[in-house]
């Protein structure tokens, strides 16, 4: 363990968020991503868990989205089994009605005066290239990370996924620096771009987290950017368009302390035109990886055409690692350095947190696109 992680941190920082844990506390500090902007029809409410904690999420008539407390501040049932009434929510227990923000409208077995003394918390949220985002933190929610990359329709065509993971957000954040898995976890993959040796791996740390690169013998680099504290910004062979790198950005957000939601944005050049009906007629790729971490088949027996084969792929490897992953007896080695600078990063942050001092602010400066691959140099 190096020493930025011996004495007042353990890895539990960085894994647990519930119940006010320090990891949890850093990352309401930032937009998190909760949802499919197209999974969230007008007129419609949902119970969301983001961080450990249950919020409502729901979308007026007229098309605006909504994120408030969950509980009916009356007797505390969920509000997302009530009814969207116009922009507002109406409770199924008692019917208690309240504004978009917060505000109580109406209150059918209650006085007026009593009724004015209710409201709702409620939460900045934002949709953004097709995925919604809330912020839970205290205070004012900082800027908005934009990201030209995913912005550019000359690019390609949007794809956006949500998967839930069933194990800690951070064996996912590790994972996005991990270069060489994917010559393992993802062969078939790496074989077909010509991705065959295994990379170096070096990284070092930007104005946003962090940047590993991994160069190959030919000369060829590529670049992942990780954004503090839970964005990975890079090129990936996809199951969508295998002839192509498609830009892919993915943010891991705990639900709680044992399952993840993975948000993918990619700008894809020449997708399969089937894979809208592909990806709604597939089988749960949760379900394959708890089959083939039962024992009952194997990685190899999966349809290699799956739609999200590389996920159920990295679920058997990191839910592998245990739930929460036992990291005190890892031996990591130089093809780890991206990971070992992850962390060094996340202790420092963690560190200052807990003692009031001040983090570091992370940014992008600039408006142009972060370069995310490099050709092989052709020999002369
Ligand atoms: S619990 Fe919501 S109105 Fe009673
Ligand atoms: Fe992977």
């Amino acid at each position: 363990m190096s020493a930025a992680l011996q004495g007042r941190h353990s890895f539990d920082d960085f894994s647990l968020v519930e119940n006010g844990a320090i990891a949890g506390r850093y990352l309401a500090q930032f937009w998190q991503p909760i949802g499919l902007s197209r999974e969230h029809k007008p007129g419609t409410a949902k119970r969301i868990k983001m961080l450990g904690n249950f919020y409502t999420l729901y979308r007026g008539q007229d098309g605006q989205i909504n994120l408030v407390q969950d509980r009916c501040p009356h007797r505390g049932t969920s509000l997302a089994y009530g009814w969207v009434e116009g922009n507002s929510i109406r409770c199924r227990y008692h019917g208690w009605k309240f504004s978009g923000d917060g505000r109580g409208e109406e209150f059918p077995a209650e006085t007026q005066s009593y009724a004015r003394s209710m409201c709702l918390k409620v939460y900045p949220v934002q949709e953004y290239l097709g995925v919604i985002f809330g912020f839970f933190g205290e205070g004012e929610a900082p800027a908005f990370l934009r990201f030209p990359e995913l912005e550019d329709e000359s690019a390609g065509e949007l794809l956006t996924l949500a998967v839930v993971l069933p194990y800690n957000y951070f064996q996912r954040i590790e994972n996005d620096v991990d270069e060489v898995h994917i010559h393992y976890t993802h062969g078939e993959f790496a074989g077909s771009f010509g991705l065959v040796d295994i990379p170096r791996i070096t990284a070092r740390e930007t104005e946003y987290g962090l940047v590993s690169i991994a160069a190959r013998a030919d000369g060829s680099k590529l670049f992942t950017h990780a954004f503090m504290p839970n964005i990975m910004l890079r090129d990936v062979v996809i199951q969508q368009d295998r002839d192509n790198l498609t830009i892919h950005a993915a943010w891991r957000v705990p639900i709680d302390d044992t399952s993840t939601l993975s948000v993918m944005i990619d700008r894809v050049a020449k997708p399969d035109p089937t894979m809208h009906q592909k990806l709604k007629e597939m089988t749960d790729p949760n379900e394959l990886s708890a089959r083939i971490m039962a024992g009952e088949m194997s990685l190899d027996d999966v349809d290699q055409n799956h739609p999200l084969l590389p996920v159920i792929q990295d679920t058997v490897c990191m839910a592998g690692q245990g739930i929460i992953a036992d990291r005190k007896s890892e031996h990591l080695g130089a093809s780890d350095r991206a990971i070992g600078l992850l962390r060094r990063i996340w202790a420092r942050e963690m560190n200052a947190l807990q003692e009031g001092q001040p983090l570091k602010e992370w940014r992008r400066s600039g408006e142009g696109k972060l370069v995310t691959s490099e050709a092989a140099v052709a020999a002369e």
